[in-house]
């Protein structure tokens, strides 16, 4: 808190007080002091337990205490202005009723807008995927053809009985290129936060990657560390890796490595990076990577939203994101996690 902060009390923790808790603990200098309800269920209390900010029954305890100068009402409940009015400690102002819907609805509105661009740039991505995705599946289906043609003639029922084997194999191949990629070009479904396992993710994005780089001449390697879990949303997760991985193998120019590595530090802290050989960042535009739109790709290639999304998922978690970058030797990204308790079960990967 600075001498400037404003030291902000939400009142009512259904959708509107979600929303300002999401927005407001993002800001600097704005302090939200505590959130209240009457209904113990309400999800912003939840939601507040997790960012540690005060959860109150009493909506004159949180006001007239700890020094709130800005109350935020949003339960549309209209008895409850003249409460405020009566109880709220001389010189704190309240923003009510059409004041505080506009916010929510401004904050409602740059979520949307920015959950279009976290889809705009996963699309946009899928449609240089489509030539490995014709490949990969071609490849297998090739395969089926050979081995029904020879079906067709085969009398040892030994043979047949391989090959029907073989062609079962060829074809859950298929199926799971499908399901990786439909899986990857969804929406986000609830944006319910589980514990996540980065190493799954990270081969998950691995394999997604491949569609959009050829990695022919890269070496992968794989440093994981035992129990890299976070608590997070599977599917940006996902696609902060798929977004890491391409930046980085679209680096390397010829040959290199790319190592993707998982870290849990002895006091919990889990980290991972994604590392290239390949061609670096320039100092000078260490500041520029994480803008929307900025790229040096050719038209077609890249759009400049890929970083721009990785550090709005990271934000969103109260990660870190770090860059160190020597032009021609190569570029390591790596994601710090918040720690968490892991009371949660594994997300379906
Ligand atoms: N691993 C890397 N090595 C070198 N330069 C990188 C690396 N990752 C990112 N960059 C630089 O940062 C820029 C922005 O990356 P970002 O992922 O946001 O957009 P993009 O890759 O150009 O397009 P897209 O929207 O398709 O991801 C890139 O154009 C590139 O100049
Ligand atoms: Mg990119």
């Amino acid at each position: 808190m600075t001498a400037n902060s404003t030291r902000i009390a939400i009142i009512g923790a259904g959708k509107g007080g979600t929303a300002l808790l999401e927005l407001l603990h993002q800001i600097p200098d704005v302090d939200i002091v505590g959130i209240a309800d009457k209904d113990p269920t309400a999800p912003g209390l939840q939601r507040a337990r997790d960012l540690n900010i005060r959860v109150e029954r009493e909506v004159h305890d949180l006001i007239r205490n700890h020094g709130v100068n800005l109350i935020m009402d949003v339960t549309g409940d209209p008895s409850m202005s003249p409460f405020i009015q009566a109880m709220k400690r001389p010189g704190s102002e309240v923003l009510s009723g059409a004041t505080t819907r506009l916010l929510w609805k401004l904050v409602q509105h740059q979520s949307k807008l920015e959950a279009e661009l976290f889809q705009a740039d996963k699309l946009a991505g899928l449609g240089s995927f489509a030539a490995g995705i014709a490949h990969d599946i071609n490849n297998p289906l090739q395969l089926i053809l050979g081995l029904a043609e020879n079906l067709a003639d085969e009398q040892d029922l030994a043979v047949v009985h391989e090959q029907a084997c073989d062609i079962t194999e060829a074809v859950k191949r298929t199926s799971a290129i499908c399901r990786d990629l439909t899986r990857y070009a969804r929406r986000n479904g609830t944006g319910e936060e589980v514990m996540v396992n980065l190493n799954t993710k990270l081969d998950e994005a691995l394999r997604i990657a491949r569609y959009a780089v050829t990695l022919q001449d890269v070496t992968v390697v794989k440093r994981y560390a035992e129990d890299a879990t976070v608590r997070g949303n599977p599917d940006e997760l996902l696609h902060v890796f798929v977004n890491l991985i391409t930046n980085a193998v679209q680096a390397i120019q010829t040959r290199g490595t790319l190592t993707l590595q998982t870290h849990v530090a002895p006091d919990g802290q889990v980290s991972a990076s994604v590392s290239d050989t390949g061609c670096g960042i320039p100092k000078e535009a260490f500041s520029k990577i994480f803008e929307p739109l900025y790229t040096t790709k050719p038209p077609g290639k890249g759009t400049g939203l890929g970083l721009y999304n990785v550090m709005s998922v990271i934000s969103k978690m109260e990660g870190h994101i770090c860059v160190e970058s020597d032009v021609g030797v190569g570029t390591t990204f790596r994601i710090e996690f918040p720690q968490v308790q892991p009371t949660t079960s594994c997300a379906p990967q």
